[in-house]
């Protein structure tokens, strides 16, 4: 039998990508081995978000040299961004396939085994996406299902139009195929994924909107939770917030990402909304009747952002208080219009900006947690860790609660009822009541 190793770099779509990748090798005959030392076939499924990222996969390849036999694949972001010029940075690679060639993943892989030596899949033209019926979850509760592939926005920053080809929805009776196989196989979880969830379109005759989709998702029998990411502001509808005020396996939770608080810098970025715009989401999630919890996506030294336009992002962090925050340094990146702006920000203030911030963030998180100690939230149990005695667990909100249990056994995949007795700014901690 042929073995492969994979690594996975980037976002949950790739995580995602990778299920399926895996599925389909293991489909036509391959295993999983844990190092590439082992494998015939070593796949790094990429991620070009931010210049790090994309430095990683060339350490790697630089790391782990040809020895005989042995093919190596360049999968995802870099892989569609760099295209053939892969095979001139690193000489022993003998596939690139970017994300939208993954329907093509089986020929491709014909073509490796009888010898092909340069193999590329690297069209964006293509409308499919990526559905195969092997893909191999790694996790037996929480299931990831794509929606959307592809982005049609173009934040001046932002590789992903140029990586993943422009948007393709999903038909909707196929999702809630997936959805309702995934609760037969005992699943409880589903995570709804795309670059853009809100600009879903169902390309079927039913015609959905993303908000209709999800309260369709959210009725599957055997599903208690749902989640979804990613949203834009611009797209975010207040049908969204009405669905999941009336079903109640939505979760409480909606990452939407702000990028900066300054309107100057978000017509900059061409994200196409301003601070108020935004604040009125927010303003529609608050007033909602669930309890719901607000993240974002923040990024600063955007070439150009004044100390004042980096107070206004500060400000926005007080006047909205999420419950968490991902926030990055500006990279500039291939392709992008940014790459023609003016006026980039040195690093070494890119750096103190970035601290100012999570240390502002930190504080508001501290406060937000210390207010649930005291009440009882239901924790999906996701694990367990022994050095502690502790039980990992996560609330609808999406906040990780460690427990403990009187004696018990608590099963995996379970959900429980758990008092909050402590917080910090990055969980809760807890008591379980019951005892299986
Ligand atoms: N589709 C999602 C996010 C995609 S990338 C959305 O539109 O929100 C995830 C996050 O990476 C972005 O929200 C942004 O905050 C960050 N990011 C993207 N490009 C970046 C760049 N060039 N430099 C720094 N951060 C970046
Ligand atoms: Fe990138 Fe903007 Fe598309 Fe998100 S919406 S993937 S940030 S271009
Ligand atoms: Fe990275 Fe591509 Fe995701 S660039 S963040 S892996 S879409």
């Amino acid at each position: 039998m042929k073995r492969f190793y994979i690594e996975t770099f980037g976002c949950q779509m790739n995580v995602h990508d990778s299920e399926k990748v895996i599925g389909t090798l293991e489909e036509r005959g391959y295993g999983q081995v844990q190092t590439p030392e082992e494998a015939d076939l070593v796949l790094y499924n990429t991620c070009s978000i931010r210049d790090k990222a994309e430095q990683k996969v060339f350490q790697r390849l630089s790391e782990n040299k040809k020895s005989k036999g042995k093919v190596f694949g360049v999968l995802g972001c870099v892989a569609q961004q760099e295209g053939e010029r892969i095979f001139d940075k690193a000489p022993h690679v003998n596939l690139v396939v970017g994300s939208a060639s993954y329907p093509k993943l089986g020929e491709l892989l014909v073509q490796i085994e009888s010898g092909g030596r340069r193999v590329t899949g690297l069209s964006l033209d293509s409308d499919d996406t990526f559905e195969t019926a092997a893909t191999r979850r790694d996790n037996p509760h929480k299931g990831y299902i794509t929606i959307i592939e592809g982005c049609d926005k173009s934040c001046a920053y932002c590789v992903v139009p140029f990586t993943r080809g422009h948007e393709r929805s999903r038909a909707s009776a196929s999702i809630l195929d997936e959805a309702n196989a995934l609760a037969r196989a005992g699943y409880t979880e589903i995570q709804l994924l795309g670059q853009n969830v809100n600009s879903y379109r169902d390309p079927s005759p039913a015609g959905w909107d993303f908000a209709g989709l999800l309260e369709a998702v959210g009725r599957v029998e055997g599903i208690r939770r749902v989640r979804f990411t990613t949203s834009h502001p611009r797209d975010f509808g207040r049908e969204i917030i009405e669905v999941m005020d009336r079903t109640e396996t939505l979760c409480n939770q909606i990452h939407l990402p702000v990028q900066s608080g300054s309107t100057k810098v978000l017509a900059a970025m061409q994200r196409q909304y301003t601070r108020d715009d935004y604040m009125r989401r927010i303003e529609w999630m608050k007033a909602s009747k669930r309890d719901i919890a607000i993240s974002t996506d923040i990024i600063v030294g955007f070439p150009g952002e004044t100390e004042e336009d980096f107070e206004q992002t500060l400000s926005l962090l007080d006047e909205v208080e999420y419950d968490s925050i991902f926030s990055f340094k500006y990279s500039a990146r291939p392709n992008t219009p940014a790459l023609a702006l003016e006026d980039h920000i040195p690093d070494e203030e890119k750096g103190r900006r970035l601290m100012v911030l999570q240390e502002r963030q930190r504080a508001i998180q501290l406060r937000r947690n210390t207010a649930l100690v005291g009440t009882w939230q239901e924790a999906l149990v996701e694990g367990r860790n022994s050095a502690r005695g502790q039980w990992i667990g996560r609330t609808s909100q999406n906040r990780v609660l460690n427990f403990v249990a009187a004696g018990s056994e608590q099963p995996i995949g379970g959900y429980v009822p758990v008092l909050v007795t402590r917080a910090g700014p990055n969980s809760l901690a807890g008591e379980c009541a019951i005892a299986v």
